[in-house]
């Protein structure tokens, strides 16, 4: 996705409907208060009218301008912008690259110019030539766990901030402690499934971005969070529902009060 896209006018059918809507300004004004002990944590993902988050293994296939107007806009609101390791694989991650009037917006919000990149890994296989890890700009985050190979953490806490919490897992829970003791209070998390279905399980997801493309996938393709068996399902609450490009733009947020406030 190109750094810098200029926003894509969107309408809103739910609530008030209105026409020609600003995305950036939409999600800039979204209420996130911080809960007391942790950041807030959004989840962003597009998925097929059937439900496949990708096509050919990568979600690319899937948007269109709205959509990716939306994926930056919520990227501006972060402190940091997170993802699994399975997607920082997959989608071939870089560094998050403002434009300037984004950075700009930043920097009069009080936030770093620019978000950085967390990545939860518990095989701490990545790609540390990758630009992701040599760009200039803020330096990465890898969250990872007790089990990681020793000669491979080395190599990365030459390139990355390590952040270790857990066995043979990430904790979370602990992670994101650590995290709002470091002063990030926004996350964006754009997936993949498997480190959203861990979140879930954590009860550390605040609100669901969720984009539905009208296409139709079949195959065996899979969905928004997978693997780790949730106690009970959580229920999230309809904010918003916005029509861009054919696209339905959904944003829910977390039944019930957020926990205390910072
Ligand atoms: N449509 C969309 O919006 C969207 C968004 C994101 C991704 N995707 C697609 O999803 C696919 C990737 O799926 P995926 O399930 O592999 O993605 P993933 O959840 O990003 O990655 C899974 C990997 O993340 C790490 N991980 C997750 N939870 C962990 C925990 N609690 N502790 C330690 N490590 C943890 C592990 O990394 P290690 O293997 O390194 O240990 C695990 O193998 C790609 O095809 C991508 O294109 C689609």
């Amino acid at each position: 996705m190109s750094p810098g896209l200029a926003s894509a006018g969107v309408r809103r059918l739910w609530p008030d409907p209105a026409d020609d809507l600003d995305v950036d300004e939409l999600v800039v004004a979204d209420a996130r208060p911080t809960p007391a002990d942790r950041p807030w944590l959004l989840v962003n993902m597009i998925t097929s009218l059937d439900g496949a988050i990708t096509i050919d293994g990568r979600s690319g296939g899937l948007g269109r301008p709205a959509d990716k107007a939306l994926f930056h806009a919520l990227r501006q609101v972060a402190d940091v912008v997170m993802a699994g390791a399975g997607t920082v694989r997959a989608e071939g991650y870089g560094p998050a690259r403002p434009s300037p009037s984004q950075r700009a917006a930043r920097v009069a919000r009080g936030l770093p110019e620019a978000p950085r990149i967390a990545v939860v890994t518990r095989s701490l296989d990545l790609d540390l030539t990758s630009t992701l890890f040599t760009a200039e700009g803020p330096r990465p985050l890898v969250l990872t766990c007790e089990t990681a190979p020793a000669d491979r953490r080395r190599a990365t806490e030459e390139v990355a901030d390590v952040v270790v919490a857990g066995d043979t897992s990430v904790d979370l829970r602990a992670t994101m402690a650590a995290l709002a003791a470091a002063g990030v209070e926004r996350i964006t998390c754009e997936g993949g499934p498997h480190l959203n279905a861990d979140l879930l399980a954590a009860d550390l997801v605040d609100e669901w971005a969720c984009t539905l493309t009208p296409i139709l996938v079949a195959g065996d393709e899979g969905r928004a969070a997978v693997g780790t068996v949730l106690s009970a399902p959580v229920s999230m609450r309809l904010d918003r529902l916005l029509e861009g490009d054919g696209l339905l733009l959904g944003r829910w947020v977390r039944e019930g009060p957020t926990a205390a406030l910072r």
